[in-house]
């Protein structure tokens, strides 16, 4: 059983590469923006508590995404998890180890996506997806082969995220500047972090992390 972090800015890819990596291997996909849309929409009291934060692109309360991730790895049973998004601060960090230990499980490494940031800009305002089965599109990259009807299930109905705009991204990379880079070197010091590089295609990404986990 193998636990990893997919760490990099929004965009860098970690959303993607989790969701294949759930599919090829087994293992579990723990998102915390995942679990934080879901508590929005379906507006429980920790969706309504998020919600302005993460439309203006900021970090949530460390308490609430740590309370998240437990409760998924208490029903995570003997599978591999891909903690994507999380840790975000030192102090999620910190938390994560706590958890890790409390139900004996190691950190096997720490993948960082290195990217370019403009570029993530452009793969963030562009992309959408489909409605019905989350299939992902993009503006410029990848529309649909047949317009507005989704390639994977046939929906029509797509939907972007309303913190995908330009000035919420930017601020949404400062976060990430000023309190997630920050925590590489708690997990260099562990010899834990395999950086990757995060600009190559989808699946030049994926041959590189595989051979990580092989490895
Ligand atoms: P979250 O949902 O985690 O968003 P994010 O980190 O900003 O990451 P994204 O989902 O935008 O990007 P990604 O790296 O997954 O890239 P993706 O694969 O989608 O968090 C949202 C908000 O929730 C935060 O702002 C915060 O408010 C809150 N939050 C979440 N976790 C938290 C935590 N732990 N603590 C506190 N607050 C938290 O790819 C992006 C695009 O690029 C797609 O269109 C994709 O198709 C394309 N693409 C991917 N890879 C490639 C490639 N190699 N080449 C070309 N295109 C590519």
């Amino acid at each position: 059983m193998q636990n990893i972090i997919l760490l990099g800015p929004p965009g860098a890819g970690k959303g993607t590469q989790a969701a294949r990596l759930q599919a090829t291997r087994g293992m579990i996909q723990m998102s915390t923006g995942d679990m934080l849309r879901e508590a929005r929409a379906s507006g429980s009291p920790i969706g309504e508590k998020v919600k302005a934060v993460m439309d203006a692109g900021e970090l949530v309360s460390d308490a609430i995404v740590t309370a998240l991730i437990g409760e998924r790895l208490d029903s995570a049973g003997q599978q591999g998890a891909i903690f994507d998004g999380f840790p975000r601060t030192q102090a999620q960090a910190e938390a994560l180890d706590l958890l890790l230990a409390e139900r004996g499980r190691e950190l096997d490494y720490v993948i960082e996506l290195v990217v370019d940031e403009d570029e993530l800009v452009r793969r963030i305002v562009g992309r959408f997806t489909c409605a019905g089965c989350g299939a992902p599109f993009h503006d410029h990259l990848k529309q649909p082969a047949v317009p507005g009807t989704c390639d994977a299930c046939g929906s029509h109905e797509f939907k972007r995220r309303p913190d995908d705009n330009e000035l919420t991204v930017r601020t949404r990379m400062a976060e990430y500047r000023a309190k997630t880079a920050p925590i590489l070197p708690y997990y260099e010091k562990r010899g834990l972090v395999r950086p990757v590089d995060g600009m190559a295609s989808v699946e030049a990404v994926a041959a590189q992390i595989d051979a990580i986990l092989d490895g």
